[in-house]
């Protein structure tokens, strides 16, 4: 029999930035009572301008140190980039629970009816592997057109700093993939960035009516609810946030964390 688990101890939910914050709102949607610890890799941000080693490397070490630190009953990394890219690896390593971050192609093959389905990411995650293979499994016979959107990270990131952001941004996310050959088809778009649906507004009006956007944050939020059945749920203390560097954009992010009840907390 496993022993049973702390009823304080947290979920932490990872990402290199803000992003997560949107897989976080999925949970707490299902699991209010569950003690979270939200934690940034903002001095590793972005991620998807770097090299699949240095991604594994930093996601691995971080999340080592902070399983460590913190006894979490799971980890979620909620950053399509990092899963695609370290999550295989982190699960051999680390012994507690993890939930990934999965480019939802499967549900948007699904809702296509022109069979023709766009996907907007990083720069590392629209050349993984992991997303040719979910392509190749759930998207057969269907047309997935890629383009990574850097900017839009910047974009959600300076969003919940409360800083204007320039629209063309929104545009040039849309000419990306409205330009490639069958791209004025696209009825489906794949959020693969969970930057990406703190952004969903403008992006419906870049992409004009007639496109559905999907993103991994429900699926996630129930799988997490699946993995923790039958465990009790206690805060010891307020749910806090934790970033890799001390920056003045944490203070300006202050609303963004007050408005989802996460204390600041000291710098990992
Ligand atoms: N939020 C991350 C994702 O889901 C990546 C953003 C970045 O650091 O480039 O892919």
């Amino acid at each position: 029999m496993t022993a049973a688990i702390n009823p304080e101890a947290p979920i932490l939910i990872f990402d290199s930035g803000v992003g997560g914050l949107t897989v976080l709102d999925a949970m707490r949607a299902l699991l209010p009572d569950a003690p979270v610890i939200y934690a940034a890799d903002n001095a590793g941000l972005p991620y998807g301008t770097k090299t699949e080693a240095q991604i594994a490397a930093r996601v691995a070490g971080l999340l080592g140190r902070m399983t460590e630190r913190f006894r979490p009953r799971l980890v979620c990394i909620a950053c399509n980039t990092a899963s695609t890219i370290a999550l295989g690896m982190v699960r051999e390593v680390l012994e507690v629970p993890i939930v990934g971050t999965v480019p939802a192609i499967k549900p948007a093959a699904a809702l296509t009816r022109t069979g023709v389905i766009g996907l907007l990411g990083t720069e590392a995650t629209i050349r993984q592997g992991y997303v040719d293979r979910l392509e190749a499994e759930f998207a057969h016979g269907k047309a997935l057109l890629r383009h990574a959107a850097p900017e839009l990270v910047a974009a959600a990131e300076a969003r919940l700093r409360g800083e204007a952001v320039d629209p063309a941004v929104f545009a040039r996310a849309a000419q990306g993939l409205r330009n490639q050959p069958g791209g004025a088809q696209i009825d489906t778009v794949v959020l693969a960035c969970t930057h990406f649906p703190l952004l969903l507004p403008e992006l419906i009006a870049a992409f004009g009516p007639g496109v559905r956007f999907v993103d991994g944050a429900d699926g996630i939020a129930r799988r997490i609810v699946f993995l923790t059945q039958g465990q009790a749920f206690a805060r010891g203390h307020e749910d806090f946030a934790l970033f890799t560097r001390d920056g003045s954009e944490i203070a300006t992010l202050g609303p963004a964390l007050t408005a989802r009840r996460l204390m600041r907390s000291a710098t990992l």
